[in-house]
């Protein structure tokens, strides 16, 4: 398996291009499934994510080109042959449970396997099933699988969600542009990602108002047509690779970037004492003097702090002045960075979901180990801050996340490369 080394070597200075969003790409891909006219994104990033999405939408029969090196994606559902989403495929990936609603919705029918659980939590599907349900679906549980059916088709209707879930948002929304009548999704997720899928949604002629609000209303229609669409920015990559220079010290242009896709996490580098301005093509990020200030974070839905970004905030806050609390409330078990970080000479101590992390003046390199995208990630940036050697193994989550991530820092003035494993 690969590793990655890096090597502390002070400030980074230059640029960085950001890529379209993993987790928009995601969402966007699947509404393919809802109509036999192509679909084709742009921007779209070179992920193993997007190559797990395209192996599900080809076991249902859809065709997905990869063309212009892995930026665009070309997609036809005109010839499905399956509405089933087997375990072998949604077992890798959780977002896979994103075909639900659309399969539902043009057919009427859809099997989707249970995603199971998932390093950084249980994360069931029961917000999406409610909102289904609550557009007339049947839905049953066997043998691991979600059966669902709506025999007479979707209906409009207006639902509240209990909790504002990023996947049920997008499964429900989805699913009610083939419904029939108006659907009213209350207490709906807020995210760019949404926007951007509705964006999407409405060039393939959906009616819908309200993506960004908490109330998105969808006007069901027919049918849906062909379109093309630019994949949005990816937020958590933008605010991963802010924190580059923020943690090295040096100033970075993160292009493409947008100070509203990053707004209450560029507070926070502010009060830590990093500066962040736009620029004509992009984000400026800027750590001229000393350390950073401690500062407290706490995860929320959009527009609040975003938990994709908690574990490399918490790189950052290893070396701050003073003691920072970190407080996850999205997801449990999201701190599995923490004693890795503690590994490379971090004082963290965590009860529960909350993380008090007091700085040190430097980080030291060690051998650590990532388990998951965003941990992994975080203990780069680390290593990129810390004396001497860091190696980072199991890679292959990073490569879920992170197109380029070795060319992207070494950009900039880093040292780090990919070291070939056995
Ligand atoms: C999406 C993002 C992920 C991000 C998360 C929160 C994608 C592909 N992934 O994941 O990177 O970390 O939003 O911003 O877009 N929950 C339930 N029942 C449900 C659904 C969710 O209890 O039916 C819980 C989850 O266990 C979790 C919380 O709600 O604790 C947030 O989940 P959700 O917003 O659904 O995240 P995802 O869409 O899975």
């Amino acid at each position: 398996m690969d590793s990655i080394l890096v090597t502390g070597n002070g400030p980074l200075n230059g640029q960085i291009p950001i890529a379209g969003a993993k987790n928009a790409c995601l969402t966007l891909m699947p509404a393919t499934l809802l109509s036999e006219e192509p679909l084709t994104l742009t921007n779209a990033p070179r992920l193993s994510d997007i190559k797990t999405m395209t192996a599900l939408l080809q076991s249902l029969g859809a065709e997905v080109s990869s063309l212009q090196d892995g930026q665009v994606i070309a997609m036809s559902s005109h010839n499905l042959t399956s509405q089933t989403a087997d375990y072998d495929i949604v077992r890798k990936m959780r977002a896979s449970n994103l075909v639900l609603g659309p399969l539902l919705a043009r057919f009427g029918q859809a099997v989707v396997s249970l995603p199971g659980g998932c390093a950084i939590g249980a994360r069931p599907m029961d917000l999406h099933v409610e909102g289904l349900e609550g557009l007339g679906a049947e839905i049953e549980l066997k043998d691991g699988y979600l059966h669902a059916k709506a025999p007479g088709g979707l209906k409009g209707a207006v639902h509240e969600m209990r909790f504002a879930s990023v996947g049920a948002t997008e499964n429900i929304v989805m699913a009610a542009t083939l419904a029939k009548g108006t659907t009213v999704l209350k207490n709906a997720a807020r995210e760019p990602e949404i926007v951007d899928l509705v964006e999407c949604l409405r060039k393939m002629g959906a009616q819908i108002s309200g993506e960004g609000t908490p109330t998105i209303e969808i006007q069901g229609v027919d049918r849906l047509h062909g379109a093309t669409h630019q994949v949005v920015t990816d937020r958590i990559e933008l605010g991963t690779y802010m924190l580059a220079p923020a943690i090295c010290g040096g100033e970075v242009e993160l292009l493409g970037g947008r100070m509203s896709l990053v707004e209450s996490f560029a507070r926070k580098l502010d009060a830590a004492g990093v500066s962040v301005t736009e620029t004509g093509n992009g984000l400026n990020v800027a750590r001229k003097n000393g350390r950073v200030r401690a500062v407290d974070v706490v995860t929320e839905p959009f527009p609040g702090f975003p938990t994709d970004l908690q574990a490399q905030m918490m790189a950052l806050m290893c070396t701050a002045e003073g003691t920072s609390v970190l407080e996850e409330r999205i997801f449990e078990n999201r701190f599995m960075h923490a004693p890795e970080l503690v590994r490379m000479g971090a004082n963290i101590e965590v009860h529960g979901g909350t993380a008090t992390v007091t700085g040190v003046e430097s980080l030291k390199g060690a051998p650590v180990m990532a388990t998951d995208l965003r941990a992994s990630v975080s203990l780069i940036l680390a290593g990129l801050a810390a004396e001497g050697e860091t190696t980072v193994s199991r890679v292959y989550h990073l490569d879920r996340g992170y197109e380029h991530v070795v060319r992207k820092l070494e950009g900039v003035g880093a040292r780090i490369e990919r070291i070939k494993g056995q």
